[in-house]
């Protein structure tokens, strides 16, 4: 297997400064190294670039809507020239906006190629709010909704069909702070949600066999990984803790069976906010569960 590592050190779409720190922080975490030692060819193409944070407050209920586009357009040109060579894109975060611009070229490239797209959104957030909605402004709550084509038309169009895909592909893992309005506009797309009830009430294992229920073997598999997911105990470096969520052993069971089906075919890992960790275990922690997901196993058969 061959992967790429794309940097898009960025903080646009945050409520908090740092996540542009995050490509770096795994980098010294040594991912390209932990995935050599499962075998996978590993490239790093170094950073993206685009337009600083110029720390504005929200504009008709976006937070740098400008600067976000010109962001998630770049990531989107990378990602979609990365899978046309046929490598697996790793999106290094960056805050999660940018979410938008890795999938619309995910989904961009299953267009082309005839393939079925299923993205498993690990967070703690369903980031479906819209300018009406949101309490922030800030589009890292937004991009589910982007994707789904509901969000300013600069947005919206940049994966070159709107919407870029459909609610019906998109199973949310780990959901456990969502917001009152996006809360009813989430229950009225259908969006199939695990969150932390029904993790706790069915387990990580019955979990993930439903979210991973239609894969077959046509289905190119997204996983967009939002550090925030984790909880705060083992993941403190990101902006937006939410307590309640899951233990490494129940983060290493998703990776874990997400690596078991095969059909992993890009992966966005962000939020990592090094600055609000001195001992940059939350990015020593992904890099574990990365590994994970690309076949590291515990188990003793073999
Ligand atoms: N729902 C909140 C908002 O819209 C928080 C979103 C957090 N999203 C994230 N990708 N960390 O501001
Ligand atoms: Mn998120
Ligand atoms: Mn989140
Ligand atoms: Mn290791």
């Amino acid at each position: 297997r061959s992967v790429s590592l794309i940097g898009a050190p960025t903080d646009i779409g945050a409520g908090a400064r740092g996540a542009s720190m995050g490509p770096e922080a795994l980098r010294v975490a040594d991912l390209a190294a932990a995935l050599q030692s499962h075998g996978v060819d590993v490239l790093d193409r170094g950073n993206l670039s685009g337009p600083s944070n110029p720390w504005l407050p929200p504009v008709d209920g976006y937070r740098h809507l400008n600067e976000v586009t010109a962001w998630n357009q770049t990531v989107h040109d990378a990602v979609y020239a990365e899978l046309k060579t046929g490598r697996m894109p790793i999106l290094l975060g960056g805050d999660h906006c940018l979410g938008l611009g890795s999938i619309s070229a995910v989904a961009r490239h299953c267009r082309d190629v005839g393939k079925k797209l299923r993205v498993l959104w690990l967070d703690a957030h369903a980031d479906f709010n819209t300018s009406a909605l949101t309490p922030s402004g800030n589009i890292h709550g937004m991009p589910v909704a982007c994707l789904c084509g509901f969000g300013p038309q600069q947005l919206i169009e940049i994966g070159g069909k709107v919407p870029a895909i459909s609610p019906k592909w998109v199973r949310q893992i780990g959901i456990r702070s969502v917001d009152a309005g996006e809360k009813r506009f989430v229950n009225e797309q259908e969006l199939e949600v695990f969150d932390m009830r029904y993790i706790d009430e069915m387990g990580m294992r019955h979990t993930m066999e439903l979210a991973l229920a239609t894969l077959d073997a046509n289905t190119h598999l997204h996983v967009s990984f939002d550090v925030d997911f984790l909880d705060p105990d083992i993941a403190p470096g990101v902006g937006t803790t939410v307590p309640g969520g899951p233990t490494y052993r129940e983060a290493q069971l998703c990776m874990e069976m997400i690596a078991d089906t095969g059909f992993l075919a890009s992966l966005d890992v962000m939020e990592l906010n090094p600055a609000l960790d001195l001992q940059n275990k939350t990015a020593k922690v992904a890099v574990d569960l990365i590994e994970s997901l690309f076949g590291k196993s515990t188990l003793m058969r073999k």
